[in-house]
């Protein structure tokens, strides 16, 4: 494969639409494959109403090709041509958070978008990214960008450039480097359910509690992560996500048992030859005797936690971790996604004690 470019950004006072975001830019509209930050994670985009160039996408992912990718766009103004009128609701939401991590699923309109995109629905999440250079790019590229985060499918999503360059390289045509995202978790995926229902189809960036303040008359209910998903509302939760190649464990409840429990195990994994990891909180990190044991930072923080989670997770990958335990955390707030994901990378193994 072709070498591909990385155009890194300089300092965050400087204009950011340099001359390397104005090629990055032309390299979409030319059908090209390029990866840029967001405020969540790295995304992999694509110009969405290209079928050549998303197909790349879910070449480059290894992605099945039912699972629809969110596009993002610059300004309000472009939805008109994308999506079908869509309930007062939601424009209340894109007041309320955007730009910022949150993907609303509306009507699709016809024509407006590679049928890959949306893998055949009739609707199509969109959102609108907060990040200054990612508003930029799409902006200059001028049209709507079917981004998924910029990882292989099943791998944990890439929160630096280095991560996708570790991912995707050789794979892409190129990739903006921002240093770190922010959030660290992706945007959260709503439906909505007529004038007073939000559906959140994945729990992210903005919680299930900011949604409740800025709309306090709507009914929200969320796809339970323990739920056998036997018709998935939303295609990608059905995959194994965001998973290492150890065997990881998510282990709930009480904090002195939980930190007992993973101890002992951790001790009889280690007496057997295995290499193990744990994933816990700051106030409990010197507890653990295990190989490799990582901070998410402090409990009572836990958008440090969701700041850290993926990269934690490509580091016990990085040492060949075989046996890993996760702390869970409580779910309001950011946790709720922070459990969700860890849930997922353990591709439900969830221990109570
Ligand atoms: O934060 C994010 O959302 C990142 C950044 C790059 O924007 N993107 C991201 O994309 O996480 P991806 O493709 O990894 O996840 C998209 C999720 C999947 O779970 C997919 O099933 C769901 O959104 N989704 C996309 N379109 C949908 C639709 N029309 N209906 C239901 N779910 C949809
Ligand atoms: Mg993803």
């Amino acid at each position: 494969m072709t070498t591909m470019k990385v155009w890194r950004v300089k300092q965050a006072n400087e204009e950011p639409l340099g001359p390397e975001l104005r090629e990055a830019a032309a390299a979409l509209r030319d059908g090209g494959l390029i990866a840029f930050p967001t405020e969540t994670v790295y995304g992999l985009g694509a110009d969405a109403r290209s079928t050549a160039a998303v197909e790349r996408i879910f070449n480059a992912k290894g992605r099945p090709s039912d699972n629809p990718l969110i596009v993002h766009i610059a300004h309000r103004k472009q939805l008109d041509e994308l999506v079908l009128p869509y309930p007062k609701l939601a424009s209340r939401l894109m007041d309320c958070f955007w730009p910022g991590p949150l993907t609303i699923v509306l009507p699709v309109r016809d024509e407006a978008l590679s049928p890959l995109v949306t893998a055949g629905l009739p609707t199509v999440g969109i959102r609108i990214p907060d990040h200054r250079t990612a508003l930029a790019l799409l902006e200059q590229a001028g049209c709507p960008i079917a981004a998924p985060s910029a990882n292989r499918s099943g791998r944990p999503s890439p929160t630096l450039a280095e991560h996708v360059l570790e991912d995707l390289e050789g794979r892409i045509d190129g990739l903006v480097d921002d240093g770190p995202t922010g959030v660290g978790l992706e945007s959260t995926v709503i439906e909505l359910d007529g004038e007073h229902g939000i559906r959140i189809l994945r729990p992210g960036g903005i919680t299930r509690e900011a949604l409740q303040q800025a709309v306090p008359e709507a009914r929200i209910d969320s796809a339970s992560i323990e739920e056998p998903e036997t018709a998935p509302r939303s295609p990608g939760m059905k995959y194994t996500h965001y998973a290492p190649q150890g065997e990881l464990v998510l282990v709930q409840g009480d904090p002195e048992a939980v930190t007992a429990y993973i101890h002992e195990q951790a001790k009889a994994a280690s007496r057997d030859g295995e290499v193990t990891g744990v994933l816990a909180f700051e106030e409990r990190v010197a507890q653990y005797s295990a190989d490799h044991v990582l901070s998410l930072g402090s409990e009572a923080e836990l958008d440090d936690a969701a700041h850290r989670l993926y990269a934690a997770l490509r580091e016990l990958d990085g040492v060949g971790a075989e046996r890993i335990w996760a702390e869970s955390s409580g779910e309001q707030g950011i946790g709720a996604a922070l459990m969700n994901r860890l849930a997922k990378a353990a591709g439900n193994r969830i221990v109570r004690v």
